[in-house]
């Protein structure tokens, strides 16, 4: 006997041994099959990466949009007050949230205050958080250097 065949015995005893080896390479043959038609190829990964930019860049080209519009007529848009001087908005701005807000009096995320200014400086109705227009806005500013 062979280490192998002995090896196998030990776990598949004389009497049923050809039916349950049989068994135990039908289940091994099926989880390989399912493990490579699960594995993305990496095809797919690229072609994910592609939708993700696009997404995020479609999501940031709303965002800059959003940012120059008035929420009412006759209101300015963040446009108006963030390009420049000491209100200037970018990136490291928008990283330090979540953090204590003095006019809101407690601690915000990023989407709340910009909710405060959408309402309180633009003339608009705040958003519901997670709404795509906020998060738009806070991926457009996530760009700003
Ligand atoms: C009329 C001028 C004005 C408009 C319009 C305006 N803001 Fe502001 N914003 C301010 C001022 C002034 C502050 C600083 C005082 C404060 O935090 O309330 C500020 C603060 C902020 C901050 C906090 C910055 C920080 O360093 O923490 C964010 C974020 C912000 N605004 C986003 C926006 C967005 C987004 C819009 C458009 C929806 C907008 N603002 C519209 C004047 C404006």
């Amino acid at each position: 006997m062979t280490p192998t065949t002995m090896f196998l015995r030990k776990f598949f005893p004389r009497s049923q041994s050809s039916a349950r080896m049989l068994t135990a390479a039908l289940i091994a043959l099926a989880c390989t099959a399912a493990f490579l038609l699960d594995a993305p190829t990496a095809q797919s990964d690229e072609k994910s990466d592609a939708k993700a930019k696009q997404a995020l860049a479609q999501a940031v080209a709303k965002g800059q949009a959003l940012y120059r519009k008035a929420w009412k007529k006759g209101a300015k848009g963040c446009f108006a007050c963030h390009t420049r001087g000491p209100n200037k908005l970018t990136y490291a701005r928008l990283k330090t949230y979540p953090k204590y807000d003095k006019s809101l009096r407690k601690v915000v995320t990023v989407q709340e205050k910009i909710n405060a200014m959408i309402k309180g400086k633009s003339g608009g109705k705040p958003l519901a958080l997670g709404h795509a227009d906020l998060t738009a806005l806070e991926a457009y500013i996530s760009t700003l250097k």
